[in-house]
């Protein structure tokens, strides 16, 4: 299997002691912030049939997938980590695979949409583009979403404090410890937004677009395969 080096990040921060616990943890951390990213996901790529979910997780996005049409789309989701997966199984009904999102176990021009949160900042982002531009049909669209380090000072002040506030409660939380010690550095290393912008554009992308979200803590970049 391919390795890239945000696998040993990814290996690290996802794991069997944080999957139980991850719902409950990315909503508070967020504020609620991500139901309302995942939205915007949703509203990105309309009523598209058949969706991959890349770096399913948990779950929580793939099933807002299936059931936020009706009748329900055809969904799929991959993530690296069994346990992660497992979390998944248990809210919904659907083709569910262990693999790398640089390597995809899926015939070529099968999906309408590939959507991926929180997945950027850990992969080689030319191959994902380059698998993602292979499984879309013509007309299909990519989207993908993840944190990233706000750009004005007094927002960069509180993303600071924020931070801190969670290293203190990683020492009661001791599970999700390294990811509020490390989470904040590995943001702000991540150039996903224009590795991302840059890796669609030479698949092929067009119409590429990024959107900035919740004081330039998150962004959605989205492109369309012609
Ligand atoms: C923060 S979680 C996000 C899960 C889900 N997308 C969500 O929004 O709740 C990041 C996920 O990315 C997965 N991941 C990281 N690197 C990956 C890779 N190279 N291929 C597939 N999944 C990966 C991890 O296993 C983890 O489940």
């Amino acid at each position: 299997m391919l390795v890239h080096s945000g696998h040993a990040v990814a290996r690290k921060f996802f794991n069997p002691a944080t999957a139980p616990s991850y719902d409950t943890i990315v909503s508070i951390t967020t504020f609620g912030q991500d139901a309302r990213w995942k939205r915007e996901i949703l509203e990105l790529i309309g009523t598209a049939n058949a969706v991959l979910d890349l770096a399913c997780g948990t779950g929580i996005l793939t099933s807002l997938l299936q059931r936020s049409v009706s009748p329900p789309r055809f969904v799929a989701g991959l993530d690296l980590i069994k346990e992660y997966m497992l979390q998944a199984r248990q809210k919904a009904d659907l083709p569910l695979t262990q693999g790398t999102a640089e390597v995809l176990p899926y015939r070529s021009e099968v999906f309408d949409a590939v959507v991926s949160s929180y997945l950027a900042k850990y992969v080689d982002m030319d191959l994902v583009a380059e698998e993602c531009w292979r499984v879309l049909k013509p007309g299909g669209i990519v989207v993908f979403h993840d944190f990233t380090r706000p750009s004005r000072q007094a927002i960069i002040s509180l993303w600071g404090c924020y931070f801190s506030i969670l290293r203190f409660f990683g020492t009661f939380f001791r599970s999700w410890q390294v990811v509020f010690n490390e989470l904040d550095s590995v943001i702000s290393q991540s150039q996903w937004v224009a590795k991302t912008q840059q890796a669609l554009r030479r698949s092929g992308f067009k119409d590429i677009v990024t959107t900035h979200h919740t004081l330039g803590t998150a962004a959605i970049v989205a492109g369309r395969k012609p």
